[in-house]
Order: C-alpha cells, then sequence, then structure tokens
C-alpha cells in the first residue's frame, strides 16, 4: 500500500523535527564543553547521533513506501544555557514534545488504517518511553546536586561513559 500524501506530509515534517534534534543535542554538547563538562557532552554527542538515526528510520519508512522525501530548512536550535540541569530540563521538554508529534503520526495512520506506518511507529511509542526517562533521570540528579562539585563530577562521569545505539537503518533492506 502506497503512502497516503497526508501521512507522507506528516512523516516529511517529523524527519525536519528529528534533524532539529539532533541540532538541539549538538548545541547543548558545545555548552556544556565550555563549562568543562565533557562527560554530559559526550552523552550529547550520542544523543546527536541517535536523533540523525531517527530522522533516516523516518526517511527509509517514506522511501520504502514509495513516497518522497523533501527536506527543508533546520531550525537553528538555542545556543546559551544558564546551568546542565536547564540543559537537561530543556532536554526533557523537548523529547515529550517529540512523543507529542509522534502520537500525532500515529492518529493520522490509525484513520487511515495503515498498519506498516503503525509497525514502523511503534520502534518510536517505546524509544520516546526511554529518552522520556532518561532526560528525566538526568535532570533530576542535577536538581538533587545542586551546587555541589563532587556531585557534578560524579555525574559527569557516569555521562561519559554512555556508548551509542546501533539504531539507523541506513538503507534498504529489499532485495
Ligand atoms: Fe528522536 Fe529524542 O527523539
Amino acid at each position: 500500500m502506497e503512502i497516503s500524501k497526508e501521512l507522507q506530509d506528516a512523516i516529511n515534517e517529523q524527519i525536519n523535527f528529528e534533524l532539529y534534534s539532533a541540532f538541539v543535542y549538538l548545541s547543548m554538547a558545545t555548552w556544556l564543553e565550555t563549562q568543562n563538562l565533557s562527560g554530559m557532552a559526550h552523552w550529547m554527542e550520542v544523543q546527536f547521533q541517535e536523533e540523525y538515526a531517527h530522522a533516516m528510520r523516518f526517511y527509509r519508512h517514506i522511501v520504502e513506501r514509495g513516497g518522497r522525501v523533501i527536506l527543508k530548512e533546520i531550525k537553528a536550535p538555542k545556543t546559551e544555557w544558564t546551568s546542565p540541569y536547564e540543559i537537561f530540563d530543556d532536554a526533557y521538554n523537548h523529547e515529550k514534545e517529540v512523543t507529542r508529534r509522534i502520537y500525532a503520526i500515529g492518529d493520522i495512520a490509525d484513520r487511515e488504517g495503515d498498519r506498516a506506518a503503525q509497525s514502523m511507529l511503534s520502534w518510536f511509542y517505546d524509544e520516546q518511553v526511554e529518552e522520556e526517562a532518561q532526560t528525566m533521570e538526568i535532570r533530576d540528579l542535577l536538581k538533587l546536586a545542586g551546587d555541589n562539585l563532587a556531585a557534578l563530577m560524579q555525574i559527569d562521569a557516569r555521562l561519559g561513559a554512555r556508548v551509542a545505539a546501533a539504531t539507523a537503518p541506513t538503507e534498504s533492506t529489499a532485495p
């Protein structure tokens, strides 16, 4: 079943938002580098890569369904923060917005009875639970740490150990 125009437009919009998300996290990484919080910056660099992989999942879905990917201008991200807490609070709120947008795409797929799109989206439903949980946990830890330098260094070291997940299907699996 070929993808509908409405669903294609919504997924194209999401490709743009995932690439914007990648920019947001890379911008957060650069700010964290200026604060010498290289573990947190590393965590954000991994997040940047994951967002690119998310964009490519949506990209492949459109291509494999006989649709057309249309790339648009990516909005510039915020560049200044006042604390790592503010960064991760922003990240948590950003992920809630991503979830809201993915659910809205799911509503279109439901209305159209597009089971292929729902199957693709179900991976994202699970992923978003993890994305929100991770950013919320780190934000809450940073709130507990406050201005305690030893606690901040401990969180920085923990985030510096994050390993990238291989999540991007980069080419069609069709023969
Ligand atoms: Fe692509 Fe962080 O959601």
